[in-house]
């Protein structure tokens, strides 16, 4: 299915239901770790959506996890990581001896997610594990894989269900492509 927001044309990749579907699965797989006083990082801003999801989900899937959030930067040239991870905003809760399940919209190139799992490791986290949307093949730069991943997703620069394109796009409720 293919959509026209704001002259730009979009297809849809993965569609509202989809998504429902496959989240719920997650949780499943999540609670099935059976994880000790387990806090919730969102890797903000692109997770908001996936994670609101995720995290109500989780109520269903029998968890009562935490949550705490964490605004990195990772630069991007174009629309490519650069390597550079900056923290903008920190998360205030204690690891030590939790286990933390980052979540994150999409692993491209993994660098803002091996970032964050170093960081909390370094803190003293009992287990850090990570979340994420869409797994995007072929430019894994650093060494991590997630533990939980949706869907595999195609080599093409995806928006909505939070991620967005030049600040635009987040409010779709499908991850689509930008085709024009
Ligand atoms: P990396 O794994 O550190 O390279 O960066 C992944 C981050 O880059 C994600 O959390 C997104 O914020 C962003 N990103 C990567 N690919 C896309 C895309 O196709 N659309 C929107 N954001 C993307
Ligand atoms: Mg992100």
């Amino acid at each position: 299915m293919s959509l026209t927001i704001d002259g730009h044309r979009i297809d849809v990749l993965f569609s509202e239901t989809e998504i429902r579907a496959r989240i719920n699965e997650l949780a499943g797989e999540i609670a099935a770790r059976n994880p000790h006083r387990l806090l919730v990082v969102p890797v903000l801003k692109g997770s908001f959506i996936f994670a609101a999801d995720l995290i109500r989900a989780m109520h269903h899937a029998g968890l009562s996890p935490e949550v705490d959030f964490m605004i990195l930067a990772s630069y991007r040239e174009g629309t490519r990581s650069s390597g550079k991870v900056d923290v903008l905003r920190d998360i205030e809760s204690v690891v030590k001896d939790r286990d933390v399940l980052l979540v994150d919209d999409i692993l491209e190139s993994g660098r803002t997610l091996a970032f964050a799992k170093d960081l909390l490791a370094a803190r003293g986290a009992r287990h850090v594990m990570s979340c994420v949307l869409l797994d995007k093949p072929g430019h894994l730069a650093a060494n991590i894989k997630s533990d939980f991943k949706g869907f595999d997703c195609p080599d093409r620069f995806v928006v909505g269900y939070g991620m967005d394109m030049a600040h635009q796009f987040r409010e779709l409720p499908f991850v689509g492509h930008v085709v024009s």
